[in-house]
């Protein structure tokens, strides 16, 4: 019995050598545990997307960030990087090129509003105005879109249907709003001066074709669907006294180059609200104006080498969160056919490195092949030895025969649980049968 498992170990080593790409999560952590000492770069599109799975990645892990995804999937490519992290990108779409498998590490994505001031609680915001009614309003909006099926519809029309859903105001009813007429604040002011409803964005960047390119004049996509979808729902709320907000509402799109500008604009009153695309589960740390001392910076925050700095904390606490918009799996991507698993004298040469890989894969399969054969060999060997405890019937039976009979006879144990299992098999067969 112990031969056999030796044997099998020793075909799944084999096999591990042919197999050389990085298809999964383990397969991705058992490579970097191997050698600690050894430094992998990974790739990574935002510095939020690598805040989201920085806890996970082991010490040998440099980060490499990239301005775009074609300079990222280059670098795959070439195998200056071990892989990439996406959160936008879809596997059918660089097919058959990569691998792509999810981090399990899902992101929230949400629109983000400047709290109530409050001289504790929130002393960091203007004073200006309320957000409180628009937070209600958005909220209202966002889970109509949900709810009413906009937002399956604009899924499936932009091919993100297998998008992880993540739905954080899921109920049948309406969320309840204020009548128009009492409304304050911030709604007040869109709805009563026909103004624009401010949306702040990153970038503007390119999401992808199903998210949406916000370097277009006009973007299409996912997001930009979204939003449109949440600014007319929040024309057609209506409080208690059914009187409608109004429907002829727009929205103005700003963007910030980063996200400390972004939030500085929210916390000054000069957006609304952000797009629905920010990541919730990332630290704030500051609104980054430069300074000499920290009466400069605004309450809670304090001059730390020249700009304006919090300590870190949620984004989801520090502003108010609406019910969640999106969400995103982190996806790894590597390439196939790669040379990372086999060893370093070729592997890590760009320029020739490519060239080795038929004639390492030849070798793979020649071991794997001697293996099995070698297996076979060994247990014929064993039955030989031990002919004399068999009676001359079992050794007209073929090898793998014989083989068998020879696990039962001499590990007693191992057969009473397999056959214990073998109750636990049969058992659902039995159901089926009864009930068809
Ligand atoms: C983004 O990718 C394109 C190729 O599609 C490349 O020409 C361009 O230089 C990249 N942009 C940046 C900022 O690197
Ligand atoms: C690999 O690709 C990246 C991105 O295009 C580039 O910056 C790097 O110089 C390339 N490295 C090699 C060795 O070709
Ligand atoms: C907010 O207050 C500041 C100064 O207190 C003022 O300059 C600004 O115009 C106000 N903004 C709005 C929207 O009222
Ligand atoms: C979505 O998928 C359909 C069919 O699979 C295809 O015709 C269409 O071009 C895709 N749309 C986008 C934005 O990729
Ligand atoms: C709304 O405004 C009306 C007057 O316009 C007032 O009678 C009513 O009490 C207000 N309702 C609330 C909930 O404030
Ligand atoms: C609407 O605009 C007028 C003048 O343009 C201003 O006096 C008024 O306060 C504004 N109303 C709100 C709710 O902002
Ligand atoms: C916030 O943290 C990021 C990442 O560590 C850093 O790049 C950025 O400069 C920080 N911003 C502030 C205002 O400290
Ligand atoms: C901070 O800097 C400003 C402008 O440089 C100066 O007026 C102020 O006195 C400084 N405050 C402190 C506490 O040093
Ligand atoms: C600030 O400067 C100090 C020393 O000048 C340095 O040790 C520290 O890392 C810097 N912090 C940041 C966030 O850059
Ligand atoms: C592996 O390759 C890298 C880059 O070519 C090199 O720096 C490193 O020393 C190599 N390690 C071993 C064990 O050969
Ligand atoms: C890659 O191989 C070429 C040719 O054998 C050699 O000249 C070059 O130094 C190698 N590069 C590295 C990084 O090992
Ligand atoms: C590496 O590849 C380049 C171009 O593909 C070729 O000119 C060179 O001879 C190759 N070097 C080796 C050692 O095979």
């Amino acid at each position: 019995m112990h031969r056999i498992y030796l044997s099998l170990s020793i075909i799944l080593f084999a096999l591990s050598i042919i197999q050389c790409d990085i298809t999964n999560l383990d397969e991705f952590f058992t490579l970097l545990k191997q050698s600690p000492l050894k430094k992998y770069s990974v790739g990574f599109l935002s510095q939020a997307n690598f805040e989201v799975i920085k806890r996970y990645l082991l010490n040998n892990v440099e980060r490499v960030l990239f301005e775009n995804k074609t300079e990222m999937l280059k670098a795959i490519e070439n195998e200056t990087i071990i892989a990439g992290v996406s959160t936008g990108i879809l596997a059918e779409d660089i097919a058959p090129n990569y691998h792509v498998f999810s981090s399990l590490l899902v992101s929230p994505q949400a629109m983000l509003l400047a709290p109530e001031y409050d001289p504790t609680l929130a002393p960091y915001v203007s004073k200006n105005e309320s957000s409180t009614d628009l937070f209600d309003a958005l909220n209202a909006a966002i889970a109509d879109v949900q709810r009413d099926g906009t937002h399956e519809t604009s899924l499936t029309l932009n091919n993100r249907t297998n998008l992880i859903r993540v739905e954080t105001c899921l109920q049948e009813t309406p969320l309840p709003v204020p009548n128009r007429d009492n409304t304050t604040g911030y709604l007040r002011h869109i709805l009563f001066n026909k103004s624009k409803l401010i949306i702040g964005g990153l970038g503007p960047k390119d999401f992808g074709v199903h998210d949406g390119n916000y370097n277009d004049k006009s973007p299409t996509g996912f997001y930009p669907a979204l939003l449109d979808a949440i600014v007319k729902k929040l024309g057609e709320l209506k409080g208690p006294d059914e009187i409608i907000y109004g429907k002829e509402l727009s929205s103005e799109r700003k963007f910030f180059r980063t996200p400390e500008s972004l939030f500085r604009a929210l916390l000054n009153g000069d957006i609304h609200a952000t797009d629905v695309y920010i990541f919730i589960n990332v630290p704030y740390n500051g609104t980054g104006e430069t300074c000499s001392n920290n009466s400069q910076c605004r309450t809670r925050e304090t001059c730390t080498n020249g700009t304006c700095t919090h300590p870190e904390r949620p984004r989801s606490l520090h502003f108010r969160t609406t019910c969640t918009t999106a969400s995103r799996d982190t996806k790894f991507i590597t390439k196939k056919d790669s040379s990372f698993l086999r060893g370093n004298s070729s592997s890590n040469n760009q320029t020739n490195g490519t060239r080795q890989t038929p004639k390492t894969r030849w070798i793979g399969f020649i071991l794997l092949f001697v293996v099995l054969f070698g297996t076979i060999f060994l247990g014929l060997l064993i039955l030989v030895r031990r002919k004399k405890y068999y009676r001359i019937e079992h050794t007209v039976q073929g090898g793998f025969g014989k083989f068998a009979r020879l696990q039962e006879e001499s590990e007693l144990p191992i057969e009473g649980m397999d056959s214990f299992e073998d109750h636990i098999v049969q058992s659902p067969r039995d159901n089926i049968n009864s009930t068809s």
